[in-house]
Parts: structure tokens; C-alpha cells; sequence
């Protein structure tokens, strides 16, 4: 019969060396597994006459516990030594400075397009969206323009043929304008409405300040009693916020557009020189934007009731916008996919824009 001392003492000292929960499970087995040696000592048992069974029992139960307790303590620490090793392994230093040398750029327009959207998201607004291939209903006729409407011939159209139909009145068309998503808007959802939708258009147009493909946020709002006030303290809240001035002055000039009446568009003051344009200052004005109060027809071909309702809305061109605002002399430069022009007027992907930390960030790296 073994001392049971020297083998407590012997299990403990090799579960006390072990140092990872591979060589303490050994330990475990070589003790109480099916072969362990408490194991065997307690299937020997059987041998023995009834006194000393009931006294080797007795011990070797309590040898056992003394193990299993022993083991449970041991465990218990390489779990939390392991844990702490993997902890110091991944730690991160969050005080560490971002690392700025990130290659890539934000794109100006994309730039824009954060702006507004952080603009008008603060005023509420959600950001809707809408096909670049639309139909003739949704881009001219619910906006007013039925077939014919002089208007039509102001937007130099792409039309796309209809596969199942010779009438020209069933071709598609990429949409020339973003207020389109007006219509769908009104479609898809009840007043009250409040929505900007930026998006791509498209017009047979191309010069310094004109390309076939180019950016226009439409803007919409809808609900009961709303009138020109509404349209002229919301814009002029947006260019103030857009072009980070605390005044800038305003005016709007009657105008026309086929889905609004009355319709305008919104000039801003400016000093033009020879070399530079000064937005917020000066005797002169600039075009920003079109704008106007929903036409009723618009309204009625949305499915809203112009008795019940009235909206205003506006459109913008984003490219535009992006010139303007970051000295950016001719638009095809923004389409040619030059990455040292976009270097140059680029924005770091680590500058968000938002309300409370920053539109433009000092006109990022272009500065
Ligand atoms: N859709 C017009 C264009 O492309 C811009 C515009 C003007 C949109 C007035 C509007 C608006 O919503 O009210 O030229």
C-alpha cells in the first residue's frame, strides 16, 4: 500500500508546477483518471478486510477532495494568468494619434454631398432616392411638363429607346434632373414629408461649367399651412451653414419653373475681381439655387390633396457647390480621374463632416 503523504504531496507539487492548462489536465489525469493513482488505490480497496476498508475509504476520500480542490485552485489561476496574457497581448493605445498617412481622397462632391446631408440631416430631413433611368412620367409629366411643354427642350435630354414600344412617349430617359424623386417621394409616402435626395443627372452639355453627367440634391418639404417663409428661413439657415458664415447676404429673384409656383431663385452677395470671388461680402450676387412653392398639379400627381397640402422645394447643383466653395476653376476636371488632382482638391477619409465637429474642416488638404 503506497504512503498516502508522500503521494498528496507528490499530486500537489505536480499540480502547483504546472504552468498551462495543457500540463495541469496531466497532472489531473495521471492522480484521479481512469489509471490515476487515487484512482487505483480505490479499486485496490476491494482486496481489503472490512475494517481497514472502511478506514482506507475514509482517507482516501478525503485524499481525494484535498485533490480535487487543489486542482479547482489551480485552474482557477492559469485561467486568470492566461487571460491576463491575452489581455497585455492585445492591448490598444487608445491615446495613440491616428496615423495620417492614409493615401486615399475624398472626392469633392462626395465631400459636398456629406456636407448638405449633414446640413439638412440636422433640420430633419431624410435623404430619398430615385432611379437614374427614369420614365417620361416621373422626370416631365408629373412635374408639370406634359409632352410638348417648352420646358422639355431646356434640359437636353438623353432619351433611351423602350424595347417594347416605337412610341417615343414610352422611351426613357436618364433623368435630367433630381426632381423626379419628388413624384416617388409623394408615391411612397404620406405628408408630412421632409426630404432631401442627392443623387447623379444627366444633360447633352459639356463646357467648363457643364458636364454630360453631374450632382443636384432636390429638396422637399410637405405639410399643412407651410408657405414662402418656411422656403426662405430654411435656405437661408443652409447657406449660412454650407459656406460656415454667421451672416451672408440673401435675395430671390421671381422665376419660373414648371413644378413650382411661385417659383424664384436664391442669389447670394459676393465681391467679384479678376482674380477672386468673395462669398458673404460685396456689391455683387451669384445664382445658387432654384426653388419655389410646389405647383398644385405637382402636388395632385403625387396623390396628395393641394387643398389640404402645400410644400416647397428646391434644387441644387452639387458640382456647383463644390467650385464655389473650394476655388475649383472648371468642372471636367472632376471627371477625369487625374490622383493628383484629387490630391490636390481631395479631403482626408478621417474628416468627417457633421454639424457639431465640422463641415468642411478648413477645406481639408486642398488648403
Ligand atoms: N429641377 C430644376 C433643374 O434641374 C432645379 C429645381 C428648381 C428644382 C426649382 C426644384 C425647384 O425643386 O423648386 O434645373
Amino acid at each position: 500500500m503506497e504512503d498516502l503523504e508522500s503521494l498528496k504531496a507528490e499530486v500537489l507539487a505536480a499540480i502547483a508546477a504546472a504552468q498551462d492548462l495543457k500540463a495541469w489536465d496531466d497532472a489531473r489525469v495521471a492522480a484521479l483518471g481512469k489509471k490515476g493513482r487515487v484512482t487505483e488505490l480505490m479499486k485496490g480497496m476491494g482486496a481489503l478486510p472490512v475494517e481497514q476498508k472502511i478506514e482506507m475509504g475514509k482517507k482516501l476520500n478525503v485524499l481525494k477532495s484535498e485533490i480535487e480542490a487543489a486542482l479547482e485552485n489551480r485552474r482557477n489561476e492559469l485561467a486568470e494568468k492566461e487571460l491576463n496574457e491575452k489581455l497585455a497581448r492585445e492591448t490598444i493605445d487608445v491615446t495613440l494619434p491616428v496615423r495620417d498617412e492614409v493615401q486615399g481622397r475624398i472626392h469633392p462632391v462626395s465631400k459636398i454631398y456629406e456636407e448638405v446631408v449633414a446640413i439638412f440631416g440636422e433640420m430633419g430631413f431624410d435623404v430619398a432616392e430615385g432611379p437614374d433611368i427614369e420614365d417620361q412620367f416621373h422626370n416631365f409629366n408629373a412635374l408639370n411638363m406634359p409632352a410638348n411643354h417648352p420646358a422639355r427642350q431646356m434640359q437636353d435630354t438623353f432619351y433611351i429607346p423602350n424595347r417594347n414600344s416605337d412610341d417615343f412617349d414610352d422611351s426613357y430617359v436618364v433623368r435630367t434632373h433630381t426632381s423626379p424623386v419628388q413624384i416617388r417621394t409623394m408615391e411612397s409616402r404620406r405628408p408630412p414629408i421632409r426630404i432631401i435626395a442627392p443623387g447623379r443627372t444627366y444633360r447633352s452639355d459639356y463646357d467648363a461649367t457643364h458636364t454630360p453627367m453631374f450632382h443636384q440634391v432636390e429638396g422637399l418639404v410637405i405639410d399643412k399651412n407651410i408657405t414662402m417663409a418656411h422656403l426662405k428661413g430654411c435656405l437661408y439657415d443652409f447657406v449660412k451653414a454650407f459656406f460656415e458664415l454667421d451672416e451672408i447676404p440673401v435675395r430671390y429673384r421671381p422665376s419660373y419653373f414648371p413644378f413650382t409656383e411661385p417659383s424664384a431663385e436664391m442669389d447670394i452677395g459676393c465681391l467679384k475681381t479678376k482674380t477672386e470671388l468673395k462669398i458673404g461680402a460685396g456689391t455683387d450676387w451669384l445664382e445658387i439655387l432654384g426653388c419655389g412653392m410646389v405647383h398644385p398639379n405637382v402636388l395632385r400627381a403625387g396623390g396628395i390633396d393641394p387643398d389640404e397640402y402645400q410644400g416647397f422645394a428646391f434644387g441644387v447643383g452639387i458640382d456647383r457647390l463644390a467650385m464655389l466653395k473650394y476655388g475649383i476653376p472648371d468642372l471636367r476636371t472632376f471627371f477625369e480621374s487625374d490622383v493628383r488632382w484629387l490630391k490636390h482638391y481631395g479631403f482626408t477619409p478621417l474628416d468627417f463632416s457633421s454639424m457639431t465637429g465640422g463641415l468642411s474642416n478648413n477645406g481639408g488638404s486642398a488648403r
